[in-house]
């Protein structure tokens, strides 16, 4: 293969292609980082360096660049069958052998599979499928979400109100925040007073519950978290947090979505940090 021309590639993205979240003043003139390469823990740009990856493409990169067998296993797929819907009754091999083992392997009593393309569009399904049990239970009152400050969820329209970071939301006409609330992160970094661990998370959780009473527990349909906090900064939680926020949660009926999406797969150790 030729050597990538990074001026030519930086002129055409610059001239067509929207970034998400970039500050398009700087962009015109510094322009973008082509990466044309990668292997095992490391990119190249397309002046030859090779630099340390360490977001892991965006928290997504879990094996590392170019596994052979993870290509071979692609290719394979490919050659069969590229792709088949699966709406209705249809399905196929790969999905239902996936949804097995996510089944097997999912915490708690968790044991059915919804597939989306990502992970903005997989919160979104979460909020409406919330939104859709609880209709089918005649709580048509119980539909509020309450996720966290710096929380990032992703960009389409639920997702981005979702998102507890405001920088995102700039100019941009907010949907969903009639019924998306938001209450602090569970950031040690701020934590107020100085607390002791344990005492910083009753007051977080303390926190909780004041919202819920404050919206009243009849119109909480759903709490949204992510393990460790990724993009609003890489925060991990008090000790016993997610426990207890759970345990506030079963007690008002409230459902807890877990959004794994940085934290899951193995990345932590566990398959699921919600382990
Ligand atoms: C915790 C979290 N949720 C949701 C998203 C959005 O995922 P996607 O870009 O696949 O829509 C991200 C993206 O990094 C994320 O970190």
């Amino acid at each position: 293969m030729n050597k990538p021309d990074a001026n030519s590639a930086w002129a055409k993205d610059r001239a067509h292609v929207l970034h998400p979240y970039t500050d398009f003043s700087s962009f015109h003139d510094e322009g973008s980082q082509v990466i044309s390469g990668a292997s095992g823990m490391y990119v190249t740009d397309a002046d030859g360096r090779k630099l340390l990856d360490g977001i892991a493409g965006l928290w997504c990169v879990n094996i590392g660049h170019g596994r052979q067998e993870m290509a071979e296993a692609i290719s394979a797929q490919a050659v069969q069958m590229q792709y088949y819907n699966p709406f209705g009754h249809s399905t196929n091999v790969p999905a239902a052998e996936l949804g097995f083992w996510l089944a097997q392997n999912a915490p708690g009593d968790l044991n059915h599979v919804y597939y989306t393309c990502g992970v903005s569009t997989a919160n979104d399904a979460a909020i409406r499928l919330v939104h859709y049990y609880n209709s089918m239970r005649g709580l048509h009152r119980k539909k509020k979400i309450i996720s966290r400050n710096r929380a990032y969820h992703g960009a389409t329209c639920v997702a981005a109100e979702l998102t507890g970071i405001l920088a995102t939301k700039n100019g941009f006409d907010r949907i969903g925040q009639d019924f998306i609330h938001h209450v602090s992160a569970a950031n040690m970094y701020a934590n107020p007073d100085d607390m002791t661990e344990a005492a910083y998370c009753d007051h977080l959780v303390q926190e909780f519950r004041d919202r819920i009473e404050q919206l009243g527990p009849d119109n909480v349909a759903a709490f949204i978290a992510e393990p460790v906090m990724g993009a609003g900064g890489v925060l991990i939680a008090p000790e016993g947090y997610h426990r207890r926020m759970l345990e506030v949660c079963k007690k008002h009926d409230i459902l807890y979505i877990a959004d794994e999406v940085v934290t899951a797969f193995g990345r932590l150790g566990e398959w699921f940090a919600s382990d």
